[in-house]
């Protein structure tokens, strides 16, 4: 089973991929060649894995842990569907999830 993700840059492109599931969301994106540093490796320790998540998609998600919270409230132009792409793990739930970079 794969989960198709779609990534939107900064710049507007867009990338759709094929995901594994139970695949990190952080990981994928890595492969993508998105700019995302993940420098704590998913430890909760850095928010470089920040991500906003498209309205329309961000209910599907497992609620954030405490501790991913607070990691977001110092990320830099976090908004209402932001994530950490480090706490995401995709299923056949998420299948056909939108994912932008943040600004
Ligand atoms: Fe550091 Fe996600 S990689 S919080």
């Amino acid at each position: 089973m794969v989960v198709i993700v779609r990534f939107i840059a900064r710049d507007g492109t867009i990338s759709t991929v094929e995901a594994e599931d139970g695949a990190r969301l952080l990981d994928v994106a890595q492969a993508d060649g998105q700019p995302l540093e993940g420098t704590c490796e998913g430890d909760l320790a850095c928010a470089t894995c920040h991500v906003v998540i498209d309205p329309a998609d961000f209910a599907r998600l497992l609620p954030a842990s405490e501790d991913e919270e607070d990691m977001l409230d110092l990320a830099r132009d976090a908004t209402r569907t932001s994530r950490l792409a480090c706490q995401i793990r995709l299923t056949a739930a998420l299948d056909g999830l939108t994912v932008r970079m943040p600004g």
